[in-house]
Formats: C-alpha cells, sequence, structure tokens
C-alpha cells in the first residue's frame, strides 16, 4: 500500500518575539495576566509592514525541502493554506514555487483559516495516494497582524503571524494513516473577516470579528469529535497516539480537549505561548517545533488538528 510520509518539516517566525508587555506599552489597554490567564499566550510574532505571507511560507518550505534532502526541482504539488494571501490573485502557492524557482509542479491555496494546513495535508495525501503526484509541499503561512482591528483588545492580542511546511512523500512505509475534514457553515458568524474589495475600496469591515465564547464551546466539542474519528478509521486507539498537536488558539481549549481524549498534558504539543494564534501556520509551526527538540520521533503517532473560521475543521493522524 503508497502511504504519504512525512520527509521534511520546516518554520519561520519574522522578527523578535513581541510580549503581552510590549502590547500594553504600545496603547492596547490590556496586561499580561488578563491574557495569559484567559489564552496561555505570553508572546506573538508580528511581521513588519510590507512582510507578506508568501515570504514567510517561502523560508519554511526551504527549511523543509532541506531536511528532506530534496530540492524545488523535485516537487510536483504545492499547496498553501492561508487567509491572509498576499494578492487577491495569483495564489500564494504560486508565488512561493516562483520564488523557490520550482517549475510544472501544481500551486494552489486552501482557504479554510484555521483548519487550513489540516484541509490542506488530507488534499495533498488524497493526491499522493491516488499516484497522480509523488513528492509536495504542504504550507501554512499567514500574516494575521495585517486583519486584526488593533483597538479591539478581545481580539488583537490572541493572533501572531509564521509560517510552517512539510514535505510528503510516496512511501511504502506507513505515514498518514487517516485524515477528516468537516465545516459548518451555519456558524459563519461567530468568527470572520466579513469584508471585500469591489470596485477598487474595501466594502465591509476588513477585520476579524469573533465572539470567543461561542468559539469556545464549538472549538472543544467538534476537536474531541474529529480526533476520535482519524483515530477509529485508522483503528487506533486514542490511548495509542504519541503526541496530540492541536490548533494553538488557546490554552483552555488545547486543555480541555486533551482532558476530552484522555490525552495526558505530557503528551500534547503547546506553542500557543510564544506563539499566539497563527491560524493556519499553527500546526506545522508546533510540528516542526517538536520535531526539531527531538520529542518527535520516528515511528511515534502524531494527531494533528486544526479548527477555524467557517466553521471549518479537519484531523490527521500520521505515523511519523
Ligand atoms: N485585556 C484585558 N481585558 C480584556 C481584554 C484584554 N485583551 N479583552 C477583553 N477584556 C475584558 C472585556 O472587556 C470584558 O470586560 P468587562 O467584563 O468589563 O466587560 C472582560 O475582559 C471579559 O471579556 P470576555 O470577552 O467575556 O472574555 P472571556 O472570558 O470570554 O475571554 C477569550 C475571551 C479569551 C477570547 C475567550 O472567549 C476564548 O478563549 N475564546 C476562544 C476563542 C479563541 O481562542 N479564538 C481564537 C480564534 S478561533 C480559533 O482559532 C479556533
Amino acid at each position: 500500500m503508497m502511504f504519504a510520509r512525512i520527509v521534511g518539516t520546516g518554520s519561520y517566525l519574522p522578527g523578535n518575539p513581541v510580549s503581552n508587555n510590549d502590547l500594553a506599552a504600545r496603547g492596547i489597554d490590556t496586561n499580561d495576566e488578563w491574557i495569559v490567564t484567559r489564552t496561555g499566550i505570553r508572546t506573538r510574532h508580528l511581521a513588519e509592514a510590507g512582510v507578506t505571507s508568501s515570504e514567510l511560507g517561502l523560508v519554511a518550505a526551504q527549511r523543509a525541502l532541506e531536511m528532506a534532502g530534496l530540492q524545488a526541482a523535485d516537487i510536483d504539488l504545492i499547496i498553501v493554506a492561508t487567509s491572509t494571501p498576499d494578492f487577491i490573485f495569483p495564489s500564494t502557492a504560486c508565488l512561493i514555487q516562483g520564488k523557490l524557482g520550482n517549475k510544472g509542479a501544481a500551486a494552489f491555496d486552501v482557504q479554510a483559516v484555521c483548519s487550513g494546513f489540516a484541509y490542506a495535508l488530507g488534499i495533498a495525501e488524497k493526491f499522493i495516494r491516488s499516484g497522480s503526484h509523488r513528492r509536495a509541499l504542504v504550507i501554512g503561512a499567514e500574516v494575521f497582524s495585517r486583519i486584526l482591528d488593533w483597538s479591539d483588545r478581545g481580539t488583537c492580542v490572541l493572533f501572531g503571524d509564521g509560517a510552517g511546511a512539510v514535505v510528503l512523500e510516496a512511501s511504502e512505509k506507513p505515514g498518514i494513516l487517516a485524515t477528516a475534514m468537516h465545516a459548518d457553515g451555519s456558524q459563519f458568524g461567530i468568527l470572520n473577516v466579513p469584508g471585500q474589495v469591489s470596485g477598487g475600496q474595501v466594502i465591509g469591515d476588513p477585520f476579524l470579528r469573533m465572539d470567543g465564547q461561542a468559539v469556545f464551546k464549538f472549538a472543544v466539542r467538534v476537536l474531541a469529535e474529529i480526533a476520535e474519528e482519524v483515530c477509529s478509521i485508522a483503528g487506533v486507539a486514542t490511548s495509542e497516539v504519541d503526541w496530540l498537536i492541536p490548533h494553538q488558539a488557546n490554552i483552555r481549549i488545547i486543555e480541555a480537549t486533551g482532558k476530552k481524549l484522555a490525552i495526558e498534558r505530557e503528551r500534547v504539543i503547546v506553542s500557543v505561548d510564544r506563539h499566539g494564534n497563527t491560524s493556519a501556520a499553527s500546526v506545522p509551526l508546533a510540528l516542526d517545533e517538536a520535531v526539531r527538540d527531538g520529542r518527535i520521533q520516528r515511528g511515534q503517532k502524531v494527531l494533528l488538528e486544526g479548527i477555524g473560521g467557517g466553521f471549518a475543521w479537519g484531523a490527521a493522524l500520521l505515523e511519523f
């Protein structure tokens, strides 16, 4: 049987960490204690003006290729998960392809907000399993700082910028064991950026809006459900999962999900304290960190999951 296997990971965070106190010093009516208690976030990275998702994604992709020992020309599929693309078009995937110097690979973006990486991974896995493609770059890259209303303290303290990437390769050795993706568009109102560009103007509201408590309840329920779903498809008990990498939005959502699944805190990868919520980049950033520091080892079972605006959520269970 042919699997899609991760052969390289990479990530990139722009600039220096920005602390909660730094945000307060910039005039936001907030404090470290409120943010840490409610969210677990201590620092995040914010891209300089003009730095784009494709620039962050490019570095993450180069690092993943380097770990895999591959060249850009070896890749025949590039999928970028982002809600903060450089342009309306072309896709950020095509921009990264051009910067990498790859020619001819299929390249497109996936828009599933914070579940984007889980969606993109599931799509790439299906391309590889079908035999149509052999090596994929799957990238999550975001500059969420651009769509935050910096006068809304209830949302602007929660997010950060960054990118993460993996190289997937067709292999007879086990890799991705199961994936799942779901959405419920009736929940579009609890998290959105309800604006558009039309006739040369921004129409509507170009900033992120969120009903935090509704998001919290929805997220905890479906993150536990989809984790059980991918485990059941693969015939793996949640007790056999070595590492859970949930979307890094909020430590309380992460802890509540782990508790529902009976996965102890020591088996959960957490980076939200240092990255904030980087949307589609959050899971590949946390994955790369845990691979490079030696926590995640070859042969271990890793469960990744994302959730975000739409509402949309996705998961993948893999043998690393
Ligand atoms: N600093 C200080 N005080 C603040 C801040 C802040 N940054 N933000 C809000 N407050 C105040 C509010 O004004 C309010 O004050 P009031 O009682 O005087 O009116 C008080 O804190 C409580 O505000 P709530 O919005 O009710 O705070 P809540 O306890 O719900 O916490 C939070 C907000 C952290 C967003 C919570 O709802 C949550 O964790 N939701 C999950 C949402 C999430 O993680 N979203 C990420 C994106 S979605 C995703 O990725 C899945």
